[in-house]
C-alpha cells in the first residue's frame, strides 16, 4: 500500500481538493465497505443470532486492539467512546475533585476542552487556570508557562496535543512530566493528533488520552477511543453506568461496582458496522505506516506553509516552520474575513477548508492522501485572492 493506491480508494480526491481531514476526513472505499457489508449482515442473518452475536463481540474486541496498537497501549486500557468529547468528559467528570482543586487549560483549546473545563470549575468549586499560548511560542517558552501554572493544587492539565486553532504542536511528553513532577495527571485531546502523527501512550508516559476516528484517522463517524493508563483506571468513577458498571447486581438493591475494567464506562449497545469501519481505517493506517504517514504530512505542509508564506498580505498563523509544526497550515489575510474566503476557495476553486477564530484564520488541514499538486493549486488560489480588494 502507498500514497498513490490510498488516493484511488478515495472517490472524494477526485472531486476535490479536501484540506478539512481536521474537522472530518474521507474515507476510503474499503472503509465504506466494512461499514455497509456489516450493516447489510446483521439485517440478514438477524441481529442476535448466534452468529452475529459472536462476531460482534470479535469486532468490539478487535476495535479496542485496534485503537490499542495504534496508540502504543494494551486493549485493557482502551474505552471504545463515541468521539473525542465523550472521552474528555469520562475522565472530567470521573475525577474525585475537592473544592480548591485546580484544573489547567490553554487559550488554543476547542469548546470540548474548554467548555468541560469551565464546567468543572462551577460544579466542583475548582479553579480554572488559562495557560496562553500562541504559534510563536516554542518548546522553552510553553514549557516555562506550564511550569508557572502547574502548583500542588492542580489536579488535572487538559490540553491538546495538537491545537485545533493554529496546529501548534505541544512538547507533550516533558509537560506531562512537569506536571507529574507536582502530583497532576494530563488529559490530552487528541482529536488533532490520532491519525496524523506517531503515538506511543508509554513513551509518551500519558494518563488519559482521547481520540476520535473520524478525522485524521478517516474512519466513520460515531467511534472514538479514550486510552486510561491501568493503574488509574480504579480512580475515574464512570459518570454515567449502566450493567457494566457493576460486578454484579441483585434486584433487592445489592450492588458491587466494577471498578477495575474499561468496560464500567461502555453503556449498553454499540454500533458494530461502525467499529468495523473503525478497525478498517486503522488497518490501513497500520499498512502505511504511521511515520511515513508523517513524514509525508510534514513534506507536503512544509511546501504550502512556504508557498503561502510569499504571498503578499498573507500571514501565516501557523507556526512558520521548525518541531512544533503540523499539518494544520493556517493563514490570515489583510483586510479580509476568514469565512468569505473559506467559502470562495470552495465556490471557486474547489478547495474545502474551514476557518477559525482567535487566531482568525483560513486553516488548512494537510494529509498523506493530499499532494504537490494540490498544495501548488492551493497556494496559487490563495494568491489570487489576495489580488482581489
Ligand atoms: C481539538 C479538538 N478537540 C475536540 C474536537 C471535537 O472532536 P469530536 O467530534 O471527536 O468530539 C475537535 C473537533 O474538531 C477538535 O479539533
Amino acid at each position: 500500500m502507498d500514497f498513490g493506491s490510498l488516493r484511488e480508494e478515495m472517490p472524494t480526491v477526485s472531486r476535490m481538493i479536501y484540506l478539512n481531514s481536521g474537522w472530518s476526513g474521507p474515507s476510503p472505499k474499503r472503509v465504506i465497505d466494512a461499514v455497509t457489508q456489516r450493516l447489510v449482515y446483521e439485517n440478514e442473518e438477524g441481529p442476535t443470532s448466534r452468529p452475529v452475536l459472536d462476531s460482534r463481540t470479535a469486532i468490539k474486541n478487535g476495535a479496542r486492539t485496534a485503537f490499542a496498537e495504534l496508540m502504543g497501549a494494551s486493549a485493557e486500557e482502551i474505552v471504545l467512546t463515541d468521539n473525542t468529547t465523550d472521552g474528555i468528559n469520562i475522565v472530567v467528570n470521573g475525577l474525585p475533585w475537592e473544592p480548591g482543586d485546580e484544573i489547567i487549560t490553554t487559550s488554543l483549546e476547542h469548546g470540548s476542552g474548554l467548555v468541560p473545563s469551565y464546567y468543572v470549575a462551577r460544579r466542583k468549586d475548582a479553579k480554572l487556570k488559562i495557560v496562553e499560548l500562541t504559534a510563536e511560542d516554542d518548546s522553552a517558552s510553553i514549557l516555562s508557562k506550564f511550569a508557572s501554572a502547574i502548583t500542588p493544587k492542580t489536579r488535572l492539565v487538559l490540553l491538546s496535543h495538537i491545537m485545533f486553532r493554529n496546529g501548534l504542536m505541544l512538547p507533550l511528553k516533558e509537560i506531562q512530566r512537569l506536571a507529574h513532577a507536582s502530583g497532576a495527571r494530563v488529559l490530552v485531546d487528541g482529536a488533532q493528533s490520532m491519525g496524523h502523527i506517531p503515538l506511543d501512550m508509554v513513551e509518551m508516559e500519558c494518563d488519559y488520552y482521547a481520540v476520535p476516528g473520524h478525522k485524521w484517522l478517516l474512519g466513520p463517524d460515531g467511534v472514538g477511543a479514550l486510552y486510561i493508563r491501568k493503574e488509574l483506571i480504579e480512580g475515574v468513577e464512570p459518570a454515567k453506568v449502566g450493567g457494566a458498571a457493576a460486578s454484579s447486581y441483585d434486584t433487592i438493591g445489592n450492588l458491587v461496582p466494577n471498578t477495575q475494567t474499561v468496560r464500567k464506562y461502555e453503556l449498553t449497545t454499540q454500533s458494530a458496522p461502525l467499529q468495523a469501519g473503525a478497525v478498517a481505517a486503522i488497518g490501513l493506517f497500520q499498512e502505511l505506516g504511521m511515520q511515513n504517514i508523517w513524514e509525508r504530512i510534514q513534506l507536503l505542509s512544509g511546501g504550502l506553509t512556504r508557498g503561502l508564506s510569499d504571498i503578499p498580505r498573507v500571514t501565516l498563523t501557523s507556526p512558520a516552520k521548525g518541531g512544533l509544526a503540523s499539518g494544520l497550515v493556517s493563514f490570515a489575510m489583510q483586510g479580509r474575513d476568514p469565512r468569505e474566503l473559506t467559502e470562495a476557495l470552495w465556490s471557486k476553486y474547489r478547495i474545502v477548508a474551514r476557518s477559525v477564530n482567535e487566531p482568525a484564520g483560513v486553516r488548512f488541514s494537510v494529509h498523506c492522501f493530499n499532494t504537490e499538486d494540490e498544495m501548488e493549486l492551493t497556494v496559487r488560489a490563495v494568491g489570487e485572492l489576495a489580488m482581489v480588494e
